[in-house]
């Protein structure tokens, strides 16, 4: 069980009488976080990996440290599994650019992607002449594995799958689309944005090939977030980027790349973000993933029963709470989700988000919605009173 009154005196930000529906978006951070992090400025702000000053000595013992507290945090095997990058995206956009495609390569992904894992493969496949093959789900959002099992192949290079959708908070059944993948020797990329800060994540278990996820989502600083490489695609997963602390040797016309971590991690890295990622995994660790997991299906079968008791009032995404996290999406007859979140803001002080939530194809193709629609989504310092004054609202904002 969560200690809700010790978590919520970890986040002081609280206290101003607002109601945070928005973790989905970027969740807040601890103070634990925030003064890990401002330690690093006050106490020895140096760079990493480049000085033998004791400043430096410190700033590097920390940065590895942290390393090694994310890795551990999705059971990953060491520190050389996992590249230190600002968000999701970016590892996404690693994986994209650093893979030698071929004409002939398939890439398949879902409707329900976020735009971050569904334009970038559009882009690879306009580049190179390669197909990219699109999932259907059902009207709920739920994966369909049998046509998941007729679209792919043995040209099939890549899947690219979120581990939870940021629209209908479903949770996606990874180790089976992982299993038939790797029996097409095909690689799995996983966005682990939704997925990571919510749900105990084992790259071990899944045998996942890669996992990208954002530190701002899961407690820690903005600008901090992890690319998981699984050992047996290190050596051919090339960096985005080149230069200052990704090399072994460099000579006039030739250079060496240094193994990984470091040759994903060029030019000075963002050192006090990744600290206090470190320490947002300490949190998390100290209150229990899972009880975070638990808390999330509290609070989201709370939010979908109340909201489908009130009339005029349409929930997207699976009814069963198990099937997701703490989030869910709502219109409220035809008003504009916008007009919705801005009257949940300046009369009831609840921030949610609204609008496409960076998923159109979802939004088109599975509900046929140009405007999007309001999102709650929770986390750990939620509570269920906060989810009775958004129900609360909704009913009055519903009977205007
Ligand atoms: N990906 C984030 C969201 O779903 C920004 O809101």
């Amino acid at each position: 069980m969560l200690d809700l009154n010790s978590i919520r005196n970890d986040f002081p930000i609280l206290n101003q009488g607002f109601i945070y529906l928005d973790s989905a978006a970027s969740s807040l951070t601890p103070e634990q976080v925030i003064i890990k992090e401002t330690e690093f400025y006050r106490f020895y702000r140096a760079n990493i990996e480049r000085g033998v000053h004791r400043w430096s000595q410190k700033a590097s013992e920390e940065y590895e440290k942290a390393h090694e507290l994310v890795s551990k945090f999705i059971n990953a095997s060491g520190s050389e599994n996992i590249a230190m990058l600002r968000n999701t995206t970016e590892g996404i956009n690693l994986v994209a650019n650093s893979l030698d495609w071929k004409k002939e390569d398939k890439i398949v992904t879902t409707i329900i992607e976020h735009h971050s894992n569904f334009i970038t493969w559009l882009r690879v496949c306009q580049k190179h002449g390669c197909k990219l093959n699109v999932v259907a789900s059902t009207p709920e959002g739920i994966f369909d594995l049998n046509d998941f099992e007729k679209i792919i192949d043995d040209n099939t290079r890549l899947v690219a799958i979120t581990g939870v959708s940021n629209v209908l908070g479903v949770i996606t059944p990874l180790k089976d689309i992982i299993q038939i993948a790797h029996e097409h020797g095909t690689v799995v990329l996983v966005d682990g944005a939704q997925l990571v800060p919510h749900l105990k994540t084992d790259v071990k278990s899944l045998d996942v090939d890669y996992l990208s996820f954002s530190g701002h989502k899961m407690l820690g600083p903005t600008g901090s977030g992890g690319l998981y490489i699984a050992d047996e695609l290190l050596e051919q997963t090339e960096p985005l980027c080149i230069g200052g602390g990704t090399i072994t040797n460099v000579n006039v016309d030739s250079y060496e790349l240094a193994t990984s971590p470091m040759k994903f991690e060029a030019g000075t890295p963002a050192i006090a973000q990744v600290i206090g990622l470190g320490e947002a995994c300490n949190y998390l660790n100290k209150h229990g993933i899972d009880n975070v997991a638990n808390w999330d299906h509290v609070l989201a079968k709370k939010l979908v029963e109340g909201l489908l008791e009130i009339d005029r009032v349409k929930v997207y995404g699976p009814l069963d709470p198990k099937q997701r996290v703490g989030l869910a999406t709502f219109n409220i007859g035809d008003m504009n989700p916008h007009d919705v979140a801005l009257t949940l803001d300046t009369e009831f002080n609840i921030g949610v988000r609204s609008g496409h939530h960076c998923a159109l194809p979802l939004m088109k193709e599975l509900f046929q919605l140009n405007e999007g629609n309001v999102r709650a989504s929770t986390y750990l310092y939620n509570t269920k009173t906060e989810i009775d004054t958004l129900l609360m609202a909704v009913e009055k904002i519903a009977n205007q």
